[in-house]
């Protein structure tokens, strides 16, 4: 399976700034991708830039967020049919920060995910346990959790669209990666889950890794088991770094 690499660009870069990454990225990264597809998730503000400077490359556009519904009464919401308009083909469900920031819940995400679908746009569903959790010996039942209950109601045939990131919250953005281990047991734990809702059809869902990946431990990431890709934050900020991570996938 050829791996994903994604870049959450989060409350980051105004538009020229934007701009400037995506077109180093561009030039880094040309056409055609052949060993790792490669995908960025700028502020909303700047999708419409990133779009044109990523026009006629392998790299994809993605969206952080998204409200389920396709227009109405939502101040402050960006609908999925805005998201097509500007050429935004993945978004991402169930971001820790979406979850324990702004209190998006188990419901919540399985509309996004499945809105998502709904409306032919691949959605990454992030899950992960905080530090209290695996300290009490919960991360096998949180994770089980959250991708049942985000996985809800999405029907085997559409497992190809689905992509999952594990993303241990105590890892996000706290330079504390979980170790290759810790990854591989919780990856393997995704694939049983998977496997288990989807039979065959759930083999070809790429499982990311996510929190505090860089250039440093990406290779040895990439190396563990049931590790299909990875979700960069702060280390896809500088086209440097991120494309040595996209090499070390490839
Ligand atoms: P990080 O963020 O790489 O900065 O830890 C990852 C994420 O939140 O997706």
């Amino acid at each position: 399976m050829k791996p994903l690499v994604a870049g959450n660009w989060k409350m980051h870069l105004d538009r020229a700034g934007a701009r400037l990454l995506a077109a180093e990225l561009m030039r880094s990264l040309p056409a055609p991708l052949d060993a790792a597809e490669v995908a960025v998730f700028p502020a909303f503000t700047a999708l419409a830039e990133v779009a044109a400077a990523l026009a006629g490359g392998d790299i994809t556009l993605g969206a952080q967020n998204f409200h389920p519904e396709n227009s109405g009464a939502f101040t402050g919401e960006v609908s999925l049919p805005m998201l097509l308009d500007v050429g935004v083909t993945r978004v991402l469900a169930g971001h820790s920060e979406r979850r324990h920031v702004f209190g998006e819940d188990d419901a919540f995400v399985n509309r996004k995910v499945l809105a998502a679908l709904k409306h032919d746009l691949l959605p990454i569903l992030c899950v992960g346990e905080k530090l209290d959790e695996r300290e009490a010996g919960k991360t096998a039942a949180v994770v089980e959790r959250q991708l049942r209950a985000g996985l809800k109601g999405v029907p085997a045939d559409r497992a190809g669209d689905l992509t999952v990131a594990y993303e241990p919250v105590w890892a996000i953005g706290t330079g504390l990666n979980a170790t290759p281990q810790q990854a591989g047991e919780v990856h393997q734990q995704i694939r049983k889950l998977l496997l288990d809702l989807w039979k065959e059809g759930a083999r070809g869902v790429r499982i990311l890794y996510g929190g505090s990946v860089k250039p440093e431990n990406s290779r040895e990431l990439l190396k563990t088991p049931e590790v299909n890709g990875l979700l960069v934050g702060g280390a896809s900020l500088k086209a440097d770094s991120f494309v040595r991570i996209v090499r070390a996938a490839g």
